[in-house]
């Protein structure tokens, strides 16, 4: 079995990035070997990082119960699976936000990233972003990055994608996403 979180990344009211997640969610049951848990950063409602120290020195000993809760999840799953708007080319803060609180928990596992935005560019440089801030964090992006142009007009709100390039690369992410997890794992016994 891999655990794999998947994160949504947007918290705002009246998101698209909810369907964005059903149809991600949805697909990803296919995967019969994986055990899968959705990390809602809205209903995980974190505050903004407000620590003396910095999360590297913090042995995981954090004072939040919110955070000691994130804390957990992510250093429970293998692999993640990361679903991010692109608000002024990059990442929205709750999800950066989320990020930072933490350190080893993330350390030495594999990430795949969907993009999305209502525009034509589908979230591809808050990936590339996304990219960076996580090698910093030692998690090991999956090649495939896909983005979701025109999101509102490609997946409706039963979490239904029409196009059918989309659906192929999702799969194709999944099984990047598997493949690493399953290659980094003798890492986290290290742990
Ligand atoms: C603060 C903010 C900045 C945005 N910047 C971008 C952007 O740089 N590129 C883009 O394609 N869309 C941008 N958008 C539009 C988003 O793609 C669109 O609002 C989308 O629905 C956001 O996802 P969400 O509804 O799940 O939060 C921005 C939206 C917000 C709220």
């Amino acid at each position: 079995m891999l655990k794999v979180a998947i994160i949504i990344g947007s918290t705002r009211s009246h998101r698209l990035g909810e369907r964005v997640a059903q149809w991600v969610e949805l697909a990803s049951k296919e995967m019969k070997d994986w055990d899968i848990t959705v990390l809602d950063l809205k209903k995980i409602s974190l505050p903004f990082y407000d620590e003396i120290s910095v999360p590297a020195e913090m042995d995981r000993k954090y004072p939040n119960p919110k955070v000691q809760a994130w804390s957990k999840s992510i250093e429970e799953a293998d692999a993640y699976l990361i679903i991010t708007p692109e608000y002024n080319h990059s990442v929205p803060a709750p999800l950066k936000n989320a990020i930072d609180w933490l350190y080893p928990e993330w350390a030495n596992k594999p990430a795949a990233l969907v993009g999305y935005s209502t525009s034509s560019t589908g979230g591809a440089r808050a990936i590339e972003h996304l990219r960076n801030i996580l090698a910093t964090l030692a998690v090991a992006t999956v090649r495939t990055g896909l983005t979701i142009g025109r999101a509102q007009d490609i997946i409706d709100e039963k979490g239904t994608c029409k196009d059918e390039n989309l659906n192929k690369v999702l799969r194709t992410e999944f099984t990047q996403l598997d493949d690493w997890g399953r290659a980094m794992s003798s890492l986290l016994k290290k742990k």
